[in-house]
């Protein structure tokens, strides 16, 4: 009773204790301490837009966030900050994962597209929701990376392509949920086309690396959208040949 209650305490510190050694491994190679204070650090950006929904809590709390910082970042993965993943690009901020995760309420039953693969982090915190998530990614060693790196850590079911993801995944649409994670000037028609009655896509819109705004979009049973801006935030533009 006394050895597992003191091997809880020594796990609860985030040390790994291999019963029948005699000294503990001082370290928590999978960093579950660390994560477990982000996601507690967690809470939302205003009243209405709280991270509450425990699906999401429990998804950013089992994905191993710095398996997907590049070397030497790895230290960083659990700030609530975006970090560098090479090319001009970067890890969206948890507390904005999160908040997209939660907005585009994904059930267990729905398709979900994802633009902007980029390390492969938010569409692994999608799978831990559905086992139907599309990402697609247009700079070709991000996306290769992230095959490779989804593929390591067992995400054998999210299907990535390499591509413009302003026309969407037309072989694969139609989709119950669509997240944009880069900024476009404007919503693009592809990507409305291509969600489903019923659907909602989460997109931030605005100029690059200006002013922009975080949008909900709806689409009714009968094939209208209804557009609605719910915060400021700053992401890294949408490239595509139709936004030049
Ligand atoms: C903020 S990062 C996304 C972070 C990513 N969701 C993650 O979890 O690491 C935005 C990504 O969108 C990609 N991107 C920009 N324009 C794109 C486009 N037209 N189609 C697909 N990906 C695009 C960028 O190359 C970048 O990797």
């Amino acid at each position: 009773m006394r050895r597992s209650a003191s091997v809880l305490i020594l796990m609860w510190l985030g040390v790994h204790v291999v019963l029948g050694q005699t000294s503990p491994v001082l370290a928590d190679s999978d960093r579950q301490a660390e994560r477990q204070a982000l996601v507690q650090s967690l809470s939302g950006v205003a009243p209405d837009l709280m991270i509450d929904d425990p699906d999401v809590r429990a998804a950013m709390l089992h994905v191993p966030r710095h398996r997907f910082v590049p070397d030497g970042l790895q230290d960083q993965a659990y700030l609530d900050k975006p970090v560098p993943i090479g090319h001009g690009q970067t890890i969206s901020q948890p507390t904005v994962v999160a908040l997209m995760t939660q907005l585009a309420d994904v059930d267990s039953t729905q398709k979900v597209l994802e633009v902007g693969t980029g390390s492969g982090y938010q569409a692994a915190i999608l799978a831990q929701l559905t086992d139907q998530v599309y990402t697609i990614e247009i700079i070709e060693p991000l996306a290769k990376d992230a095959v490779e790196r989804l593929a390591n850590l067992g995400y054998d079911r999210i299907r990535t392509r390499e591509g413009d993801g302003y026309y969407g995944w037309p072989e694969q649409a139609p989709f119950d949920r669509i997240l944009v994670t880069a900024a476009a000037a404007h919503i693009p028609p592809p990507l409305l086309e291509q969600l489903k009655p019923g659907g909602r896509m989460i997109i931030p819109v605005g100029p690059r690396w200006g002013a922009q705004t975080l949008m909900l979009v709806t689409k009714d049973q009968a094939g209208e959208t209804t557009t609605e801006s719910l915060l400021p935030v700053r992401f890294v533009p949408l490239t595509s040949k139709s936004l030049r």
